[in-house]
């Protein structure tokens, strides 16, 4: 009988994961054949999707051809939209933060303002052509944290998470999980852009982008040569999924700085330019991953969360937009995902910072 065990269980494992696998794919098939191939090759940006939420009087947001997408088709841009649905398991033992204190929070808060000395809370972002964004939003926010705690400027690499967490995150420039970016923090640390510079800066037009956006190889060393992989390294403490209800989104913005949020696109987001983004038409995209920096409410009394977006300033509203918030539109309030920033290595800069004061100073 004991026999007959180990084997069983030896299987039962790698079938369950055959299956996540399978279960994956079963999923992106279903999702290719609702946009028919024809679809797919044609442009995202349509005239009839900008008339029909410009001429909808309870939209509440503006839809323009941006000029990000004037060359892309359906099918590139879907390629954009790089969140995976996160496996059950690994879901199922992220601890979960929820604030109980009673925080008095304010109606309005931008992050830009209220940590204006930490200047990559309103950097552009901008992940070219490859489907980055899992990495980049858990990046960015995790930069922000470290300026936010620890009043340093500080810009950590979306290349060492893309490249070398490996299928632990996901696939790379094929899309990710947005709470493995953070584990990956934790247990591996993530390095500096000045170590490790994101690959894809200059757009499609560097050898072998097309037809596929090939994700870069996991280097483990600094370019140039005069940083050290292993010293460059800054850790995060936690990662944690924040608990969906709004008010508790806000407090942990409001307490701890930016997160990350993964949501729902449909092809009206596209064409997105200004107000407060609700759905209105189109198709079901794909997930993405964006940076939440605040809240606030519209002059027509519509509530809504602030978010940077990493398509560059010529989508939207100069790289931001808004989304109605307190209805978890899109899936918004769902997956929201963040850990603090570890004094690991970070401690060493301080403590040579203050020692270099004091020598100047002495
Ligand atoms: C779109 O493509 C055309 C021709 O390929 C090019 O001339 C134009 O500059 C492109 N537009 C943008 C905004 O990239
Ligand atoms: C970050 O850099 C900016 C200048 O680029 C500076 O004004 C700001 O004070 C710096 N912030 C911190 C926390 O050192
Ligand atoms: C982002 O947009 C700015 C202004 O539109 C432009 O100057 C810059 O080249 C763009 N960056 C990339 C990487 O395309």
């Amino acid at each position: 009988m004991a026999k007959k065990m180990a084997p069983t269980t030896g299987f039962f494992l790698p079938s369950l994961l055959l299956l996540g696998l399978l279960s994956c794919f079963h999923l992106q098939v279903v999702a290719s054949k609702s946009a028919s191939l024809g679809k797919l090759e044609s442009d995202i940006l349509q005239e009839s999707i900008i008339k029909s939420v410009n001429n909808n009087p309870k939209a509440g947001w503006k839809a323009s051809m941006n000029d990000r997408f004037s060359n892309y088709t359906v099918s590139q841009f879907k390629h954009l939209l790089g969140v995976k649905p996160t496996p059950l398991g690994e879901l199922q033992s992220v601890p979960v933060k929820i604030h109980s204190e009673r925080l008095n929070l304010p109606s309005q808060f931008d992050a830009r303002t209220a940590w204006p000395k930490c200047r990559t809370i309103g950097k552009y972002l901008y992940q070219g052509h490859c489907g980055s964004c899992w990495a980049f939003a858990a990046v960015e926010s995790l930069s922000d944290r470290f300026c936010i705690q620890f009043d340093m400027n500080i810009s950590l690499s979306v290349n060492d998470l893309l490249a070398c967490c490996g299928f632990m995150c996901g696939d790379g420039c094929d899309g990710g999980y947005p709470i493995a970016a953070w584990r990956y923090f934790k247990r591996s640390g993530v390095v500096t852009d000045e170590c490790d510079p994101y690959f894809d800066q200059t757009g499609c037009s560097h050898p072998g982008c097309e037809p596929a956006y090939p994700t870069p190889k996991c280097k483990k060393q600094c370019v140039g040569g005069n940083l050290l992989w292993k010293k460059s390294k800054h850790f995060s403490v936690s990662a944690y999924k924040v608990q969906s209800d709004p008010s508790n989104i806000m407090a942990e913005v409001y307490k701890n700085g930016p997160v990350e949020v993964a949501f729902t696109v449909y092809e009206d987001f596209a064409h997105y330019k200004s107000g407060v983004y609700k759905h209105i038409t189109g198709e079901e995209m794909g997930g993405h991953a964006v940076k939440l920096i605040g809240w606030g409410t519209s002059d027509e009394g519509e509530d809504y969360w602030l978010m940077a977006n990493q398509w560059n300033r010529s989508w939207g509203d100069d790289g931001y937009f808004k989304i109605r918030r307190g209805t978890n539109e899109c899936g918004i309030e769902e997956e929201v995902v963040a850990g603090l920033p570890s004094s690991k290595n970070v401690v060493k800069e301080i403590t040579n910072i203050n020692d270099a004061f004091l020598d100047a100073s002495a």
